[in-house]
């Protein structure tokens, strides 16, 4: 399948790596692809630059991300949370429309320091105002509870744990899930939460997730809903 992943941060070069592996054609967006190839800091995560990992991914081709939405079949969202809106509005509703939007970003709101708050929060999600905003994509929030690692190689956490699924569209959450089970998650772990509406609980799991990896000091570790499978 032709993936546009929109994010050129370690989620984002992650996800793309990880579907290149399975013989995807994969395109990642960013705002300026000279830009974004001519860095040669670290990012602030002080992930290195974005153009020594694309030399290790030669396959992944790098677009606006407007040429990479109407690339994708299925499109991924790996952006920063307060960016979103624009990179969405930028990508273009008419190369969103139809396709199955996978939205893996937490709206963080780090304006008033660490730990992040949320914004939206409680009443409202990322996920929903994405849904919202492109009423023709099929939106599907998933992944966005655990680090991008353990993401792609669920593996990395001994024993079981979950992912979960939200949105509107029961074919969208089908092929998302079909592709969960292709990056290495048993598909009984997939938990369907339902419409939208419940990014809102899985976006809020990021506090507490911000506050484990603080106790933890590490980030290869995930929820469990412990009797998921009772029924
Ligand atoms: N780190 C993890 O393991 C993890 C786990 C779960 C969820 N998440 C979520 O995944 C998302 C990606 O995280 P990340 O750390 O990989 O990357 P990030 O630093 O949060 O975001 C990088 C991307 O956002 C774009 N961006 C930033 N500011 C922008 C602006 N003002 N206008 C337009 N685009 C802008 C950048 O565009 P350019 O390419 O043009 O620079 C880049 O593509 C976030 O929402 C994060 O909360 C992360």
């Amino acid at each position: 399948m032709r993936y546009a992943v929109l994010g050129t941060g370690i989620v984002g070069r992650t996800i793309a790596a990880k579907l290149t592996s399975l013989g995807h054609e994969v395109v990642i967006g960013t705002r300026s692809p000279q830009v974004t190839l001519a860095r040669t800091e670290p990012d602030a995560m002080g992930n290195p630059p974005f153009a020594s990992w694309h030399t290790d991914h030669p396959d992944v081709v790098v677009k606006s991300f407007a040429e990479a939405a109407a690339f994708g079949e299925t499109v991924v969202n790996t952006t920063a949370g307060a960016a979103t809106g624009d990179v969405l509005h930028a990508a273009g509703s008419a190369n969103l429309a139809g396709k199955v939007l996978i939205d893996i970003a937490n709206p963080m709101d780090v304006s008033a320091g660490m730990p992040p708050t949320l914004n939206p929060v409680n009443t409202d999600s990322l996920g929903e105002q994405i849904q919202r905003s492109f009423p023709d994509a099929r939106v599907v929030k998933t992944l966005n509870t655990m680090n991008c690692r353990v993401m792609v190689e669920p593996g990395r956490v001994a024993g079981a744990h979950n992912v979960f699924v939200s949105g509107e569209d029961d074919g969208a959450k089908k092929q998302v899930t079909e592709l969960l089970v292709s990056f290495g998650w048993p598909e009984g772990d997939v938990i369907d939460l339902g419409g939208i509406e419940t990014a809102r609980g899985a976006e809020m799991l990021l506090v507490l997730w911000v506050r484990l990896y603080g106790a933890l000091g590490h980030a290869d570790f995930n929820f469990h809903v412990q009797g998921a499978n009772a029924t």
